[in-house]
Formats: structure tokens, sequence, C-alpha cells
């Protein structure tokens, strides 16, 4: 058999727990938070004094730290990107009668994700701290600009791809949301810890996919892993641009901000690799073919092999002046 026709059995094998992943990772509609619980309530006529009590706190942000926020938050606006991608990985099938399991998955996890990027974005507009209008200039040609992550419609490639890249964002959320409490900013922190915790579950999912692929087909796994890590994993954030500017050319100076405060480091890529090699158990997996037992000696090696040189690189010190935030408003 083809290693496509293998791919898509493994997809339909998969596809009967479908309801299971809903029920276990997700959380239905009327239980989850929703971006109004945690923001200014529009209908309350105390809605100005909680408007000017956050205004008041984002004060105390500095800059880097907008920088960061704004960056995560045109990520998640680009949602339909990512939408659009998974529903287009072989074994999603959207059509007929509603689609198969998985599309049913996919929708579920965007109505999820779809909540982040417009509490942020309410936030940052209350704020009064960003330009909103370069902001949304960026995210419109983020989306515009579509993403190659490397991955092509491979379900084995994508599912590495969100069990990574949603760990990564539970740990950037997560971050942002300790900054927001040491700056004494509660509420901001509270958002972003919510948001952190829906990354987490995502990430749960992912890499249960992954585990259970690991367990029918192990060889084509493995090499799938490999040939993740061989090219790096992309984040969405990569292909950021500012108004007027070529495509990802704002990426490496949004980045080094988020390094600056400890958002997310070269460092924490390693960790994550780290923890899908721990996690899927990498060592111990049986029956491999001898090229796979090479991929998993590779990723094996890996981890130790990134750390050191992460550990050489140099974050320059002054930010980029960004135009999603006038400094002029940050002290
Ligand atoms: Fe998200
Ligand atoms: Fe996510």
């Amino acid at each position: 058999m083809s290693i496509k026709n293998v791919r898509l059995e493994v997809m339909q094998f998969l596809e009967k727990n479908i309801d299971t992943f809903v029920d276990s990772y997700l959380i239905p509609v009327e239980k989850i938070w929703q971006p109004t619980d945690l923001l200014p309530d529009s209908q309350n006529e105390i809605f100005f004094e909680e408007v000017k009590e956050l205004r008041e706190l984002a004060k105390d942000l500095p800059y880097d730290f907008w920088v960061v926020l704004v960056g995560d938050t045109i990520t998640e606006e680009a949602l339909p990107t990512y939408e659009s991608w998974l529903m287009d990985v072989e074994g999603v099938n959207q059509t007929e009668d509603k689609g198969n399991g998985w599309s049913k998955w996919i929708r579920n996890w965007t109505g999820e994700e779809n909540r982040h990027g417009d509490l942020l974005n309410k936030y940052l507009y209350l704020s009064g701290r960003v330009d909103m209008r370069e902001i949304e200039m960026t995210t419109q040609h983020l989306i515009n600009d579509g993403f190659d992550i490397g991955t092509g419609r491979d379900p084995y490639k994508n599912f590495v791809y969100t069990s990574f890249q949603e760990l990564a964002t539970y740990i950037s959320h997560n971050r942002v949301s300790q900054l927001a409490k040491k700056y004494g900013d509660n509420k901001l922190s509270k958002m972003c810890r919510l948001i952190a915790g829906d990354e987490m579950r995502h990430h749960m999912a992912y890499s249960e996919f992954v585990d259970q692929i690991f367990k029918v087909d192990p060889s084509e796994m493995m090499l799938a892993f490999q040939y993740m890590m061989k090219q790096k994993i992309v984040m969405p954030a990569h292909f950021l641009r500012e108004s007027g500017q070529k495509i990802s050319s704002a990426f490496e100076q949004f980045s080094d901000s988020a390094q600056r405060i400890g958002v997310y480091t070269a460092s924490d890529y390693v960790d994550i690799l780290r923890k899908l090699v721990e996690k899927w158990q990498i060592d111990k997996i049986e029956g491999l073919t001898a090229e796979a037992e090479k991929a998993r000696d590779y990723l094996m090696r890996l981890p130790d092999r990134m750390q050191k040189i992460s550990e050489r690189l140099v974050i320059p010190q002054e930010p980029h002046i960004f135009k999603w935030v006038k400094p002029a408003l940050i002290k």
C-alpha cells in the first residue's frame, strides 16, 4: 500500500474516536469562558469607569510587553489561515453532510481559538496604548499572505506542528500573564492565563493524536517528526510584516522583544522539543525500519545540540520601534 493510503487509513481509524477527543479536550460553548466575561461590560452603567481603570493599569506595562502582546494578538487573529490550512489536510473532509469527524474537530477547535483574538483585540483597543489601525493592517497582510509551514497536506507532519505550536503558545501566553501580574495588572493576567489554559488542552489533544499514530504507524510517524524538526518549526508569527513592508520583515524584531522580556526564547524551543521526545517516548518505540531508527537517533540527540546553539545567541538590547506601538505613549 502506498504511504498516502496508509495515512488515510490511519486517519479513518482515529476518526472513530473524534467525539471522545472533542469531549475530553474541548469545552462545550455553554460552559467555556467568553471574552465578555473578562472585559468591561458595555451594557453596564459603570462601563466607562471600568475602561478607565483598565487604561490606568495599562500605563505601567513596558514597550517590549506591548510589542509581544500585539504580535500574539495578530497571530491569533489570523485564524482563518489556520482553519483553512487544516481543513485541507489529507483525511479531513468538510463537504457532504457537514463533513467527516475530523472536520468537526477542526471546527470545534477553531471555535475555541476564535475567542483568543477576539479577547486580545478588544483589550488592546480599550487600552489606548497601541495603534489599532497599524495592527489591523498587519493582521490583514498576515491573512492575505497565507503561510507555508512545510507540512504539506500530510496529517502526521501537521500534528507534529500543532503539538509543538500549541505548547509554544501556552508558554508565551502564560509568561505574558505572569508579567502582567508582576506589573500589577491582575485582570490582564487572568485573560492571558485563561487563553494559555485553552492552548494547553489543545496541545494535549494534538500530541495525543501523534501518540496514537506512533502505535499504528511508528516508522512513518518517526520520519515525519524528524522531517519537521530538521526544517525547524516555523511560527505563524514568522510571516509578520508592518504596513508597507515585505513579508516576514517584522518577525525577527518581534522575536527579539519576546526574548528580551523572556516570553518565548530559543531555550523554550529546545524545552518543547524535549517535552515532545519524552511525551511520545521516542526512546521506547518499537518495530522501526532502519531509516526510522536513524531518525530516532537524530531526534534523541537534537535537544542537546540545539541547546548549545541557543546558548550562543545574542539578543540586541534596544527594541525596534514598531508602527504598532508608539514609544511616546509608553514610559
Ligand atoms: Fe490561540
Ligand atoms: Fe492555539
